[in-house]
């Protein structure tokens, strides 16, 4: 070990200049994991489907000193997170992070699940997951490296009573997708990881905010007695970023109080 040795673990975390995109960018949490990731001085692209809403995602990272480009694309459309890649790769000229955050939850009980609500859960959360995967996947398998963190969940783990036949489903599907990308891509330098939060107040998670039953049901899960702060997704992304996590490839890092412990 030398001075050379210190100097790199010094900058373990940095993102200087790496260039993130961040789809659902302009969500509670996607917002926050985006402001959070350029304090670490990443360039951000901040990607969803309004652009109204993206622009103040924009100002949000600016605020914090941060660069930031908006860019329309729905995780859904192939064609269009193409255009996306494009869009990227015309302004940098490379991409070095992609991190899956955008996500829809519609919960019903199992028994009276409306099947359109359930694929549209799937969609959004697992077809919308894979094709930003799958586009910058090839990129990255181009440029020799690259780096995806996808968002998982709790629900990813273990079932839980207040109807979340699909969206547990999904985030399940997640996981899995997380580690077969990660053993796939290796041999091209490609990690692909997840972080699994615990439930946050965002607007995802009203309905159960407003129910106290419901909520009780959720703390009472929970050993830290309380629900995620966006701080604490913030930590874990930008750790599966960084080159600290340079070695880590196919986890699930759980951001859940302790909930999966026990
Ligand atoms: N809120 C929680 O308690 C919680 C807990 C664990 C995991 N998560 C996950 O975190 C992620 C963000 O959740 P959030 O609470 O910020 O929700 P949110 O609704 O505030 O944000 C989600 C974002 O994804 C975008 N999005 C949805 N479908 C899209 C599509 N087809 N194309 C592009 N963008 C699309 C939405 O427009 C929105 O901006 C989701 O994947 C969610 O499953 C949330």
């Amino acid at each position: 070990m030398d001075k050379k040795w210190d100097l790199k673990i010094k900058n373990l975390f940095s993102l200087k200049d790496k260039v993130v995109v961040v789809t659902g960018g302009a969500g509670s949490l996607g917002e926050g994991v985006a402001r959070g990731l350029a304090n670490f001085g990443a360039r951000i692209v901040v990607t969803g489907r309004t652009a109204a809403t993206l622009a103040k995602a924009v100002g949000q990272v600016r605020e914090a000193g941060g660069e930031a480009l908006a860019i329309v694309a729905d995780v859904t459309d192939e064609n269009s997170v193409q255009k996306l890649s494009e869009q990227v790769l015309a302004a940098y000229g490379r991409v070095d992070i992609l991190v899956n955050v955008a996500g829809i939850a519609i919960r019903h009980p199992a028994e009276e699940f409306d099947i359109a609500d359930f694929r549209k859960v799937i969609d959004a959360n697992v077809t919308g997951t894979f094709i930003p995967c799958k586009i910058f996947g090839a990129i990255f398998k181009q440029q020799g490296y690259g780096k995806i963190v996808n968002t998982s969940s709790v629900r990813a783990f273990a079932g839980h009573p207040g109807g979340y036949a699909a969206y547990g489903t999904s985030k399940g599907a997640i996981n899995l997708l997380t580690k077969q990308l990660a053993t796939e891509w290796a041999k091209y330098h490609i990690n692909v990881n997840a972080v699994a939060p615990t439930i946050f107040w965002t607007p995802l998670t009203q309905e159960v905010l407003e129910n106290e039953k419901l909520k009780k049901i959720f703390l009472d899960r929970i050993p830290f007695g309380r629900a995620a702060l966006v701080e604490d997704m913030v930590g874990s992304t930008v750790y599966l970023c960084s080159a600290a996590a340079d070695f880590i490839t196919g986890q699930i890092v759980y951001v859940d109080g302790g909930c999966t412990a026990g």
